[in-house]
């Protein structure tokens, strides 16, 4: 991310410093960094300390539910019968995970009970459908279909859901960091001109909240593989000012401005976010190859140390039959896989796809969870082979 500043922030650091001159109490400056002091960070200007605490709650481990399928083959699955329900966090239904990332999707119905922050990694949420706003320490980030909103780790934050519409979300959660990749930015972190997006297209906090309020404010914290529970007598967003380059944020897929070749250019070229072995791409609406004996889809490949997921979020999927919106196909190490028979053949000359996707690709085994099972639609192992294909 780039630096960025809301509200009042002193013009040193570390320095005395009060919200109403001389009379009013020092604010509490809290340094929000990674990597020890080493990696980015922000500022924050406290009214309160953000440490004090009313009651330690209860610690409760997060249990995966894991499916292991009897074979390893191609898989189809449908988010759309996934029930709605429970609030941005308790609602996540895991699909997959590894060391790397974990994946839920979640169609939360309710309001989040207080506030969470994430201790044990970043997140990405994709909004496949639905809006709101973010409301964190940082400021209100204000959210919308199709949005990554990127939350890093530490961000204290609660859920303001737009009631006229329904939410489906993609969570990704990682023990790392979401970042753009290293190859579009310069040795100074700017976005390079060939990027596939620029730093405009990045949207930090709109507007600063601070509250200076007693009461009894929830907060729950992921860390340590479980969730645990505090109490505190005053409301956790109490900033007055804050400073650096660590902030969520909103990307939106359709900002991403995809690229295209005389002939068919790989994944990468729509690499929107990178994490510790895993890389998230966006496939938006483009253009196609437009050589005259170009093959406009994917090439047969085995990425034999990769998992491929990808999740069909609007339009048309010319590579693939029977895979609508919602749907995810997950083509796992190992195995080759490519455009299903007659879609190569039909799609020839074709100039312009309205696909949009999301893909993720992990550089290490995923696990799937028993909601995979529940979804799962065992037919497309086979669907590469015509002969075993209905009639029609
Ligand atoms: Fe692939």
């Amino acid at each position: 991310m780039r630096y960025h500043a809301l509200g009042a922030v002193p013009s040193k650091r570390h320095v005395q410093v009060r919200r109403d001159g001389a009379a009013s109490p020092l604010l509490v400056e809290e340094v929000l960094g990674y990597e020890g002091f080493s990696g980015n960070e922000s500022i924050l200007y406290h009214v309160h300390s953000p440490c004090r605490l009313e009651e330690v709650g209860s610690f409760t481990p997060i249990e995966r539910e894991e499916w292991v399928p009897d074979a390893h083959v191609h898989r189809l699955a449908d988010t759309k019968p996934v029930a709605p329900g429970g609030d941005p966090v308790s609602g996540r239904r895991l699909l997959m995970w590894n060391g790397d990332v974990e994946v839920s999707v979640c169609k939360p119905t309710e309001p989040l009970d207080g506030f969470f922050r994430d201790g044990d990694g970043d997140e990405v949420i994709y909004v496949h459908r639905g809006g709101g706003v973010l409301r964190t320490v940082f400021g209100r980030v204000p959210f919308r279909q199709h949005d990554y909103v990127v939350i890093p780790r530490g961000t204290t934050h609660a859920f303001e859901l737009d009631p006229d519409v329904e939410q489906t979300w993609l969570c990704f959660h990682t023990p790392g960091e979401i970042e753009t990749p290293n190859r579009y930015r310069n040795r100074y972190g700017q976005l390079l001109e060939h990027a596939p997006f620029s730093q405009r297209d990045f949207h930090p906090p709109d507007e600063l909240e601070t509250f200076d309020e007693r009461g009894e404010y929830h907060v729950t914290v992921r860390v340590r593989g479980g969730l645990q529970r505090y109490v505190l007598d005053r409301h956790p967003f109490d900033v007055v000012g804050w400073d650096g380059y660590v902030w969520p944020c909103t990307f939106n897929a359709d900002d991403f401005e995809p690229r295209a070749g005389r002939f068919h250019l790989p994944p990468p070229a729509h690499q929107t976010f990178q994490g510790p072995n895993f890389v998230i791409c966006t496939f938006a609406p483009r253009m196609l190859d437009w050589d005259p004996q170009a093959v406009p889809l994917p090439y047969h490949h085995s990425n034999i140390q990769s998992e491929e997921v990808m999740f069909y979020a609007e339009g048309d999927y010319a590579a693939r039959k029977g895979v609508d919106v919602g749907c995810l196909t997950l083509h796992p190490s190992g195995l080759p896989h490519g455009p299903q028979p007659g879609t190569v053949e039909r799609a020839l000359g074709a100039k312009s796809t309205n696909e949009l996707a999301v893909m993720w690709d992990t550089f290490r085994p995923l696990r799937l969870s028993t909601l995979w099972r529940e979804i799962d639609d065992p037919a497309y192992a086979f669907s590469w082979n015509e002969d075993k294909q209905p009639a029609g």
